[in-house]
């Protein structure tokens, strides 16, 4: 992909720590190209313990938009001049847009997530959703669930006291709800339902293909649907599973597109065209 860059050209980037492996200057260099935007978006690796001075600097440098990564969707909320509502709810933000004083802070994540479902047909409304993992993903995927009206929410994790504060933090906001927390090695405790369950772990994340959250196939039959954020590879041994136990499954190549898509939407006050995404959603390169 060539970009054209001279003197007007706007700079978008990502902040996070590592960063190597990330895909958001592909979709993003990607979206500016199909909209003729003269603007360029590239990763700046943050080191951990300066991440005021950056944001102060990257405002300074006239940068107008970022995407914020693991690990600094939390710490960089004191350094904001301005959040939204839901991503201060979430407590995690993952786009900033430049605001007059200094950068306003979003979460795309939730509705990135929200539309990636949707896309697959996938429904929140009345389900019983089990939610595996209770770190940042997790956060978003049970905010959104609670959101969307699961008929019940229960939150499986290694570490239980995460998982039952995530349940407190989301209960807080969504009171009438029900959100239970699971220690991960309980998963057998459940039973007689059909679950949406949504993987937000790093277990089975290329290079580790081999690794499974959860080993045992009488898990996988019952749930209905599985979604593993995991996108690399595009079919984690979690949905190979879930697969093979009848599940429909998906996984987090389309959340990742498009928490991107939203973001590019914010900073420039538009939509975008459902055949441009289209378009990205068939260019893009994983690989397993
Ligand atoms: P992210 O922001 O991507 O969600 P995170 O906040 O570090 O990442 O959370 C990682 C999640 O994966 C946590 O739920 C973590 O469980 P703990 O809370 O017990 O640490 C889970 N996780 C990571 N490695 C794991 C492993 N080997 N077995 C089980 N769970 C694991």
């Amino acid at each position: 992909m060539n970009i054209k860059i001279d003197g007007k050209t706007k700079v978008y980037g990502l902040l996070g720590n590592p960063i190597e492996h990330t895909k958001s200057p592909f979709i993003h260099n990607f979206l500016a190209k199909s909209l003729n935007h003269n603007q360029v978006y590239v990763p700046f690796k943050v080191a951990f313990n300066c991440l005021n001075e950056v944001i102060q600097g990257l405002y300074a440098s006239d940068i107008q938009g970022l995407n914020v990564t693991v690990p600094f969707k939390e710490s960089v909320i004191p350094y904001l001049k301005n959040i939204d509502e839901e991503a201060r709810l979430i407590g995690a933000v993952n786009t900033l847009k430049r605001g007059d004083n200094g950068f306003i802070g979003y979460n795309t994540d939730v509705n990135g997530l929200y539309k990636a479902l949707l896309s697959d047909n996938i429904t929140i409304n009345n389900q019983d959703v089990l939610i595996i993992g209770a770190g940042g993903a997790a956060k978003a995927a049970t905010y959104l669930c609670a959101r969307e009206q699961a008929k019940t929410i229960t939150i499986l994790n290694r570490t239980v006291k995460k998982a039952e504060d995530l349940a407190k933090s989301i209960q807080i906001i969504f009171p009438t709800i029900s959100i239970n927390a699971i220690s991960i090695e309980d998963y057998y405790k459940l039973h007689n339902l059909k679950y949406l369950a949504i993987q937000t772990t790093p277990i089975g994340m290329s290079p580790k293909t081999n690794n499974i959250i959860i080993d045992d196939c009488e898990f996988y039959k019952q749930l209905h649907t599985a979604v593993d954020l995991i996108y690399k590879p595009s079919k984690t041994l979690f949905l190979q599973k879930a697969e093979e136990n009848s599940a429909v499954i998906s996984n987090g190549l389309k959340m990742l597109i498009f928490q991107a898509v939203l973001a590019y939407e914010i900073w420039h006050d538009i939509n975008i065209d459902d055949k441009i995404i289209q378009s990205l959603l068939s260019t893009i390169e994983i690989g397993d």
